[in-house]
């Protein structure tokens, strides 16, 4: 199949200065994933027998973020057509054509991407693919040159580019998909003769119609498009992938309230007739099943909510803590790494983590589970049925018994037997009448202390 014979081009060497960041620019996240990571996604759909990134400067971050594909280094950023002739002793003996994508570029989809294959593969002519569009805002990209006819002629870029030139709207997206047959021959004829003493990926386009081929252009919209060089344009690549999420949630049969005020991770799974009230946020790793309600102000990262479980307002779930089906999860509640089975409900000012809740346990405002010694973790396991009064403190390790019911304010250090009361804290005694002697006693004091100070003066 031809399409199992695609190699990837990512270039990635270029320097990122403007994002004035010690993290690689192409290593920044979107929706909680490096943008790199947004595009290899669209890119692995199609299966392709070979992705190389090009990675110069900090380009051990990207072999460390990036396991699982190959890298070829630009040691020096000599322009585009350099970046994938460095890339071409990696292919050697692979006849597959060949897709140049950039790494800052992350949002161009697999469609699009097949597109250009298809462009390719139905005309046998054709030597070169160009991925155009219409910039509102043209600026510095490079320009698409047609001939009478209609076909592209060559690419010019804005620094070399004639005033007629500059005013074409047809932009070069800087993405093409060039014929494996013919690669390896028309990138080592590249030159640098030109305004900024750059190899031109672009001259392709000219050197392909010398040979006697023709060269395509396909055209996609603007937005999936977005290059990120700045944190400004990350921001707008952030919304731009926020306003998608919400948008295919909301086809999927999800409420969201407020969809502009929810933000999603690029994994955030949710059931149907969810609803998620305004002002949440999903980290990485979120699960929700059917028929859910995440109140407002809640943040989640890495939590399974199951079916009918309501969560919030102003509840934060963190890694490994799972809601079971029906359960209830108030405000100002904290959970981590803890199963809560069906039905359990912690409504209030609660931290739970490290520890597992039985069915239909309830869970007092103000408890927490006192896992961590300053040293290491420990667990807390608490039954089916129990009750825990409000502001306890169980000291983990411990166990409290299915059934077992634990007074408030109490501070539990020992395993609770299961249906059996389990009480700390001191036993309460009352003193009849000390209440009225007290104030008598005080109010006598007052006066004479009064009565004193009016006598000095
Ligand atoms: C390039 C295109 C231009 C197009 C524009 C779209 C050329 C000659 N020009 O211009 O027609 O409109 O993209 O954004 O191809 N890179 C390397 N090594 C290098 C140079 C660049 O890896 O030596 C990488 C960069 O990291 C970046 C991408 O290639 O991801 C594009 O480089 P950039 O310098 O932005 O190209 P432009 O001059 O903007
Ligand atoms: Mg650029």
């Amino acid at each position: 199949m031809a399409d199992s014979q695609l190699a990837a081009v990512v270039l990635a060497a270029g320097q990122g200065t403007r994002m004035k960041s010690s993290l690689h620019k192409v290593l920044h996240p979107i929706a909680g994933k490096p943008m790199i990571s947004h595009l290899l996604a669209s890119l692995q759909s199609l299966l392709p027998a070979r992705t190389i990134i090009v990675k110069g400067a900090m380009g051990e971050q990207l072999e460390n973020a990036l396991p699982d594909v190959e890298f070829a280094t630009q040691a020096e950023q000599l322009g585009t057509g350099h970046a994938v002739q460095s890339a071409m002793p990696l292919l050697e003996g692979c006849s597959g054509d060949l897709l140049v994508l950039y790494g800052d570029v992350p949002f161009i989809s697999s469609a699009v991407m097949q597109q250009m294959i298809d462009a390719l593969k139905n005309d046998d002519n054709c030597g070169l693919v160009v991925l155009g569009f219409r910039a509102k805002d043209p600026a510095s990209y490079g320009r698409l040159v047609t001939g009478p006819d209609g076909a592209l002629e060559r690419i010019v870029e804005f620094k070399d580019a004639s005033e007629a030139e500059r005013a074409i709207s047809l932009c070069n997206s800087g993405m093409m998909l060039i014929s494996g047959e013919h690669a390896t021959g028309w990138l080592s004829s590249l030159s640098n003769n030109n305004a900024a003493k750059e190899y031109y990926l672009t001259d392709l386009v000219e050197i392909a119609r010398k040979d006697g081929m023709s060269v395509a252009v396909v055209e996609t919209g603007e937005d999936e498009l977005i290059g990120i060089n700045s944190r400004a344009e990350l921001a707008v690549a952030e919304t731009i992938f926020q306003q998608r999420s919400r948008a295919a949630a909301m086809t999927a049969g999800v409420t969201l309230t407020a969809p502009e005020t929810v933000f999603f991770s690029h994994d955030t799974k949710l059931g149907k007739d969810v609803v998620v009230e305004p002002n949440v946020v999903f980290g990485p790793g979120v699960t929700v099943e059917d028929n859910v309600t995440i109140k407002a102000f809640t943040h989640l990262e890495g939590a399974t909510v199951r079916a009918g479980a309501a969560v919030g307002p102003y509840a934060r779930l963190r890694p490994a803590a799972d809601i079971g089906p029906g359960a209830k999860i108030g405000n100002f509640v904290e959970v981590k790494k803890a199963t809560l089975a069906e039905g359990v409900k912690v409504s209030h000012l609660t931290y739970i983590g490290d520890a597992t809740i039985g069915a239909n346990a309830n869970i007092g405002a103000g408890t927490i589970t006192c896992n961590y010694d300053g040293f290491l973790k420990y667990q807390t396991t608490i039954g089916a049925g129990a009750f825990i009064g409000s502001n306890s403190s169980l000291v983990a390790p411990v166990t409290v018994g299915d059934g077992a019911i634990v007074g408030a304010g109490s501070v539990i250090t020992k395993d609770v037997e299961a249906d059996s009361l389990a009480v700390s804290r001191a036993r309460q005694r009352s003193i009849e009448g000390y209440a009225t002697s007290f104030r008598e006693e005080k109010q006598a004091e007052k006066a004479a202390r009064t009565k004193a100070a009016k006598q000095k003066d």
